[in-house]
Parts: C-alpha cells; structure tokens; sequence
C-alpha cells in the first residue's frame, strides 16, 4: 500500500493531542521521508490567529515533545505546509470557510484530493462534527478519498458510543473511519504477536497448564495535567481500562488466527473480549480495586467531593479452554511511582524434584525464583524471561537469572512513535492498527458491567498517596490469592 497524498483536517488543531503527539509525529513523519509531497495540514481552533504563529506554537511543542532532535531548517520544510483556520465546530459557517481553506490550499490539483480529517476534540463533539461533516463536506468526483480518524474515548458507555457509531457510520464509509487506540501503534505490542506465534519456545506453553496468571500494567507518574473537565467525567476504567488495557489483554490472550489475515487477527480479539468473565474470580469486592491520588480533588476543572477513579485495578477471567482458571491481573493509575506499561506472563512451578524441599529452597534463595516473561512495552521496550540457575560456587542453592533483550539496543534506529505508524497507515487506508467497533461494543459491556457491579457492591475510592504505588487496597488483591504485583 502507498501513502496517498492528502490534506489532513485537524478539529483540536491547538489542542494537547495535536501539541504533544500529532505535531511531533508529522515532524518525525517528514524527517524519515514518510510525509507524502502534496500533504498539508489545517488545524481548527476557537481562537483568532494566524498561520504563522500557529506554526510557532506548533514548533515550540515539537521541539519538547519529539522523540527526534530539533532541526530549525527540517522544521522550516514543513511548516510551510502547516495553516490554521479559526471557527467553532458547532456553526456550519467553520464547515464551509474549512472547505474554501481546503481548495484553496489544493488549488493546483484536481476537485479529487484527498483528506483526512482528525478528531481530536472534547468526545461529546464527536457526534456533532461527524453528522456536520456529511452535510457540508464536497463529495469528490472521482477518485478523491474522505476518511476520518477518531480518537478515545469512543462514548462514555454502551449507550453513548452506539449513538456516536451510529452518526459515524451514516457519515462515513465503514472503511473509511479509523478508530484510533494509540497502544496499538506501540512496537512491542505489535510484537507480542510475533512473540508468541513465531516461536516454538512460547506458543505451547501459552495457556493454563503453564501460566499461572497474567499481568498487564500501565502506569503513570503524570496526573490529569489540564484534561481535568474530560478526566473527572471519565476516569482510569473510562480513559485507560476500556481501550489501553483491553487490548493490551486481547492481543496477549487471543487464540491463534485462522488464517493470517487483519480481519482474521481481529475476530480472534474480539472473540477473546467476548469471553471474558468479570464476575468470576470475584470475592466481594476483591475484582476490582478503584483508587485517587491524594490532591487530585484540588486539581482544575475537578468537582467538589468527585468520586472519580486516577487509578484502577481489575481482576478477571477468560471463560475459555485455554485460560479458564487463570487470573488476568490489569491495573493503571496516575501519578504512580513510574511510568511504564508491561506484561508479566508468570509461569506455573515446576514439579518439585527437590524431595518436598523446594518451597524451602524458594524461600531461602535471594530474590523471586518464579519464572516471569515480561513483555517491556515503554519507556524501554523489550524482553525478559527470568529462569532459575544453581548459584554458582554453592551445592544446590537456587538463584534467579535474566535473559534479557533489549530492543533499542539491538536495533540502533528510534523505533517509530504510535502516532507516527498511525497517521501513516491512515493515509495509506490500512485498518490494522485500529479497532472495530464490535471490540469497542465488547469492551463497553465488560466495563460498564465491572462499573454496576462496584457500584451494586458499594465499592469504596480509596485514597493514594501521590508517587506511590497506589491503594494498598490493590496489593491486597494479590496478597490473598498469594501472589504480588511484579514491580521491576
Ligand atoms: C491516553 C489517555 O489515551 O493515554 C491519557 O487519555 C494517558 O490519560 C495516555 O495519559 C497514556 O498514553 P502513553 O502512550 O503515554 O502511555
């Protein structure tokens, strides 16, 4: 597939999104030559400016935010193709100054060009934009492709992301609407796939005769920054559990595809959203641990005595042959000791050849003696597998040890940004990295229904310190099935 080229419309063009991950990943986009010749871009904003100092403001942020060092005269090459149009969403005038902006920018080609309009506004304009955008957007007359790509969160609940779908699709083109879950541009979670599939070692061990339970992290030391009139009507189930970390679950547990094909990978996802079981590992309200951080009530935009969760820990079950009886630990928080995203495949003990004595050795060994596989997703990326060894110079005394692959230190190149892969694939129309709107519908259900069933239970928010590693409350979840989360 090629990278067609295209005018891409940006509705949040001053926004965090476009700030701190479009302007950076077109930047980076541009630097290794992936920018098709004829792209331009158009930022929509409320406020009055012009072109110029929108490019500015553009360049202050790509010069903080990009992975790739400043280059004042690369930087210089694009912006000439970066413009800002002022205008509300909500009037239909913004929609006919954006499409003379747009032809104008496109005057020397065909009424055919294509565009690619981004939404990355507040989600209650979603549906707004989209249905505003099917009455006044020009149909192209020949070739010319319209797609949109849409950001998280897609709805709130079942209910209000049905409504969106329904108002994207009677805009759109099925295949021409690209539901963006950034993890899936992540390269180690494209990897996972390869991981498991390609190698012999892993594969047959992938199940519950080995694996003695999953778990899938994503933390972060940052708070809810400025997001605060989105975040307290979301929070960590709405904003990370229901996209991030369902998919990190999907693509770790997935029974293999039938045929190698993207839809094939996506049925298998979806199957496995399907069978997962939240109510069964649960014991009162040990299933799912909802936690905020101390400060969090003084934060802007934040209602006075919000209940709203900043940190979120679930335990679930997948209600299939391959998994059932195996717990999948998920958790992810804000302004957390660390910033990574991982998971822990942790593997059954092996039968004990030590006379009964192999408990006692664990015990007495120096460090964890389980056999871990940790899947590193950022900041670094990689792969450990922790096995044991006889500690050298001893009999028969037990010691952890480490293979340890490090990407970035094999491959010396900056692996892309997800934002980068895709934008990319956007403009090229291929839909793998994205998700259906069967796996969001699935993953709707699964986390209104962990939501009611909090609330049935009169679930408690605990409070956590801000740097910690959450509420104790979610340490105590493993605890009592004996286990602990894997911190390093
Ligand atoms: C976004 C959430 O989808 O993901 C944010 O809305 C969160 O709240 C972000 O901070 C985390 O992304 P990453 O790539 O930094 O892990």
């Amino acid at each position: 597939m090629t990278v067609d080229c295209c005018t891409m419309i940006v509705f949040g063009g001053t926004g965090d999104l476009a700030h701190r991950k479009l302007a950076p990943a077109l930047y980076n986009m541009h630097l290794e030559g992936l920018l098709p010749d004829q792209f331009q871009m158009i930022g929509l904003g409320r406020k009055e400016k012009s072109d110029n100092q929108y490019r500015k403001e553009l360049a202050a942020s790509v010069e903080e935010y990009s992975a790739s060092s400043w280059d004042a005269g690369r930087w210089a090459e694009l912006e000439n193709r970066l413009y800002y149009q002022a205008g509300d969403l909500r009037d239909n005038q913004t929609y006919e100054t954006l499409r003379d902006k747009a032809d104008h920018i496109n005057i020397e080609s065909s009424d055919d060009y294509n565009i690619l309009y981004y939404l990355a506004v507040a989600p209650q304009y979603f549906p707004l934009a989209a249905s505003k955008l099917k009455r006044h957007q020009r149909t192209p007359r020949g070739g010319g492709w319209r797609r949109i790509m849409i950001e998280k969160p897609f709805g709130y609940d079942l209910k209000t992301a049905s409504e969106l779908n329904s108002n994207l699709t009677a805009a759109f083109k099925e295949d021409s609407i690209y539901r963006v879950d950034h993890y899936l541009g992540k390269e180690m979670l494209q990897n996972i796939l390869t991981i498991r599939f390609a190698n012999s070692l892993f594969e047959p061990l992938w199940n519950n005769r080995f694996i003695d339970s999953v778990q899938i992290s994503a933390l972060e030391k940052e708070g809810i920054g400025d997001r605060g009139r989105y975040y307290d009507r979301a929070g960590a189930m709405r904003d990370m559990f229901q996209s991030h970390l369902l998919q990190m679950l999907a693509v770790t547990a997935m029974e293999p595809p039938l045929v190698k094909s993207v839809e094939a990978i996506k049925d298998e996802k979806l199957m496995l959203l399907k069978a997962v079981n939240p109510g069964s590992m649960d014991n009162g309200n040990g299933g799912i641990v909802l936690g905020q951080y101390g400060g969090y009530l003084e934060e802007k935009d934040i209602r006075s005595r919000s209940l709203t969760e900043t940190y979120a820990a679930v335990k679930l079950e997948i209600d299939n042959d391959r998994w059932r009886g195996v717990p999948f630990y998920l958790r992810t928080g804000k302004k957390l000791h660390d910033k990574l995203a991982k998971i822990v495949i942790q593997f059954k003990k092996p039968p004990d050849i030590y006379d009964g004595e192999l408990g006692e050795k664990l015990k007495q060994a120096e460090g964890t003696l389980e056999n871990l596989l940790t899947l590193k997703i950022q900041p670094s990326e990689g792969v450990v597998f922790q096995f044991n060894i006889k500690k050298p110079g001893t009999v028969d005394q037990i010691a952890p040890a480490a293979m340890d692959f490090c990407q970035p230190c094999a491959y010396a190149i900056n692996t892309p940004e997800a934002y980068e892969y895709l934008l990319t694939d956007a403009m090229k129309g291929d839909p793998a990295r994205f998700t259906t709107w069967s796996e969001i519908e699935a993953a709707w259900k699964l986390t209104d229904g962990l939501y009611s069933h909090f609330k049935d239970t009169r679930g408690q928010v605990h409070l956590y310190e801000q740097g910690s590693r959450g509420p104790a409350e979610a340490e105590q979840m493993l605890e009592k099935d004996g286990r602990r989360w894997w911190e390093s």
